[in-house]
């Protein structure tokens, strides 16, 4: 795509239309810089009559320590950015909780994940290290919904949203790299330069645990959109 913005729209048509087809479909979200223009679109989308009422979704993360109504947890988040903009009932969206003891929110989070059965589309961004989710590198394929540690260079890649004097948690609460492989579809969005080795490690790389985002290659329905800026590190 020639640019983040039309690599934005291209993501949400392919949401929208999922939507479309499927009125009650699961989606699998996600947060970051890269998806807010998303959500934008969705939220323009469904002023424009799309209905997301028998949407289920699931978020891939939230950090530990922070509570729902903290102005950086994903909770806060997907508010801002969708949840508050759209028809879909608060009860139908799924996100770990980060203010509960780590390894019990993991195992709270994977159990209702299995009790809401496959996802129909998870979305995806890439990390600069080429973590998916918060499957940081060292991350085998069939990783569990667990409690994680954040790496140094996620941790500093995130500070951008947190204000003066906040420090980016340490830990997370993360979607496992077996869950995110067991949804019907994968559709990942990459933009701007600084993805742009992640995504040449993910796609031209070794596939295996030093780059999570390699991982895509091994799913039967996987898309992946990036702007020319992301693709410069391809051959
Ligand atoms: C967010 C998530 C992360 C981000 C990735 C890219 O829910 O799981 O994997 O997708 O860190 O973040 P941005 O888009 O801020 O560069």
């Amino acid at each position: 795509m020639p640019d983040a913005e039309t690599a934005a729209a291209a993501v949400a048509r392919q949401i929208a239309e999922t939507v479309a087809a499927r009125p009650d479909a699961i989606l699998g979200l996600a947060t970051g810089g890269t998806m807010e223009p998303v959500y934008a679109h969705l939220v323009r989308a469904h002023c424009e009559g799309l209905s997301f009422a028998h949407v289920r979704t699931v978020n891939l993360d939230e950090y530990v320590g922070l509570p729902p109504d903290h102005p950086n947890s994903y909770h806060s988040y997907m508010a801002r950015h969708f949840l508050d903009h759209v028809d879909i009932p608060r009860e139908h969206s799924l996100i770990p909780r980060g203010d509960r003891e780590p390894e019990a929110a993991a195992r709270e989070y994977a159990a209702l994940l299995e009790r809401l059965g496959p996802v129909d589309l998870q979305l995806l961004g890439v990390g600069h290290n080429g973590h998916i989710a918060f499957n940081e590198p060292g991350t085998p394929v069939d990783a569990p919904t667990r409690a994680v540690r954040l790496s140094p260079e996620t941790r500093r890649a995130n500070l951008r949203f947190f204000a003066g004097g906040e420090t980016v948690p340490a830990e997370a609460v993360t979607m496992g790299t077996a869950q995110i492989m067991s949804a019907r579809s994968l559709l990942a969005l990459a933009v701007g330069d600084a993805k742009a080795r992640a995504l040449a490690t993910a796609l031209d790389g070794v596939i295996g645990p030093d780059c999570p985002a390699s991982y895509l290659r091994l799913h039967p329905a996987c898309t992946i959109i990036a702007d020319r800026a992301a693709c410069s590190d391809l051959y």
